[in-house]
C-alpha cells in the first residue's frame, strides 16, 4: 500500500511509519520540515514540502494526524488560531488536493480527540455520546472531524479517531509527567476524580492499522483502554512503578493561575469507552494500567 501520512513526524506518526515499513508499505510524510522525515520516520520513507509532489502515483490511504501541540502554553488568542489552523485549515488543504485528483485513495484515517466529548464528569461516554461541554478543546475536536467528514463526499471511507492520552516511553504527556514524578513532587491534579482515557502506544499503532484494514469500519472511533482510570490513580500508578511517593496534589487554583483556559483541559476529563473498536473484534494488549506503566518504563 501507498500510505500519505500528515503528522507522521509526530509520536504517533514515527510509530506508524516504523511498523508500515517492516510491512512493506511505501509511506510518503507531508511535513513542513521534509528533508527531517528520513531521520526521524526511517530512511525509506519520503518527505515532502507540498502535496503536488505526490504527482501521479496512487495513493491507498491518508492518515491525517497534523496539528501543533495542544497543552504545552496557554490557550492565547494567537495560540488558538494556531492549533486551529494547523488542523482544519490543513485539513481542508488535504481535501482540497484531494478534490482536484482523479485517483482517490480508498480511506482517510483523521485525528481527534477523546476531548471531543468536552468535561464529562461522570458519564460513560461512547462514540454515540453527545458533546457534554463546549469549550475550545471540543470545538476544534468538532470543526476537526466535520472537516475530514467531508471527504465522504468524494466516495472516500472516513474513520475519525478519538484519542485519549497516549502513554509512550520516548515523549507525549508521560515524559512531562516523569521528571516531577522521578522527584517525588508528583501527585493528584485538582481533586484528582477526573477520568482519564489513557491509552499504550502500542495499542494505539495496533488500532490504526486494525482500523485501516476494516473495509466496513467508518465514523468515530474512541482510541483509548477499556479501563480508564481517575487521575488520582494515575498518579498512585505511576509513584508505584517509579517507587516514589505521589502524593503532592496541584491545586486547582494555581493550574489556573498559570495555564488559565487550558486547565481545564487538566482539571476536566472523559470516562471515555472504546465501544465500536471493541464491537468491531479489536482486541487490547494493555488493559490494565500498572501493566502498562511497567511495559513502558521498563520496571516488570
Ligand atoms: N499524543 C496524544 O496523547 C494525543 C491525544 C489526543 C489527540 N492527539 C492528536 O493526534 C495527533 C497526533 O498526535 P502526536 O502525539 O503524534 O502529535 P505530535 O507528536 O505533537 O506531532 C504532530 C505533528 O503535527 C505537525 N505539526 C506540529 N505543529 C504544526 C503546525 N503548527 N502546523 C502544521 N503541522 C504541525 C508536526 O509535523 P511536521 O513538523 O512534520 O510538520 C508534528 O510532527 C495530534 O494532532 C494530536 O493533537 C494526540
Amino acid at each position: 500500500m501507498h500510505i500519505l501520512l500528515t503528522g507522521g513526524t509526530g509520536l504517533i506518526g514515527r510509530a506508524l511509519c516504523r511498523q508500515w515499513t517492516q510491512q512493506g508499505h511505501q509511506l510518503t510524510v507531508w511535513s513542513r520540515t521534509p528533508q527531517r522525515v528520513a531521520a526521524l520516520c526511517g530512511a525509506q520513507v519520503r518527505g515532502i514540502g507540498w502535496l503536488d509532489e505526490v504527482g501521479d502515483q496512487a495513493v491507498d490511504a491518508v492518515i491525517n494526524l497534523a496539528g501543533a501541540p495542544i497543552a504545552d502554553r496557554p490557550w492565547t488568542r494567537k495560540r488558538k488560531a494556531l492549533l486551529w489552523a494547523s488542523r482544519i485549515t490543513l485539513t481542508e488543504q488535504l481535501l482540497a488536493w484531494l478534490q482536484q485528483r482523479q485517483q482517490k485513495p480508498r480511506v482517510l484515517l483523521s485525528g481527534s480527540a477523546v476531548g471531543w466529548y468536552g468535561d464529562g464528569g461522570e458519564r460513560e461516554l461512547s462514540e454515540d455520546s453527545p458533546q457534554i461541554t463546549d469549550d475550545f478543546g471540543a470545538q476544534l475536536c468538532g470543526a476537526w472531524e466535520e472537516t475530514a467528514q467531508r471527504a465522504e463526499a468524494m466516495g472516500i471511507r472516513v474513520v475519525l479517531v478519538r484519542t485519549g492520552l497516549v502513554l509512550a516511553a520516548d515523549g507525549g504527556f508521560l515524559a512531562r509527567l516523569l521528571p516531577p514524578f522521578r522527584f517525588g513532587l508528583g501527585g493528584p491534579v485538582g481533586d484528582g476524580r477526573q477520568w482519564m482515557p489513557w491509552i499504550h502506544i502500542a495499542d494505539q499503532i495496533a488500532l490504526i492499522d486494525f482500523l485501516l484494514q476494516q473495509e466496513q469500519a467508518s465514523g468515530p472511533y474512541n482510541a483509548c483502554a477499556p479501563e480508564p482510570v481517575r487521575n488520582a490513580d494515575f498518579a498512585r500508578a505511576l509513584g508505584r512503578v517509579l517507587h516514589r511517593p505521589a502524593l503532592l496534589p496541584a491545586p486547582a487554583f494555581l493550574l489556573r493561575m498559570a495555564f488559565g483556559e487550558l486547565a481545564g483541559l487538566l482539571l476536566g476529563g472523559q470516562r471515555a469507552l472504546p465501544v465500536r473498536l471493541q464491537e468491531a473484534g479489536f482486541r487490547f494488549r494493555f488493559t490494565d494500567l500498572d501493566l502498562a506503566l511497567a511495559d513502558l518504563l521498563g520496571r516488570h
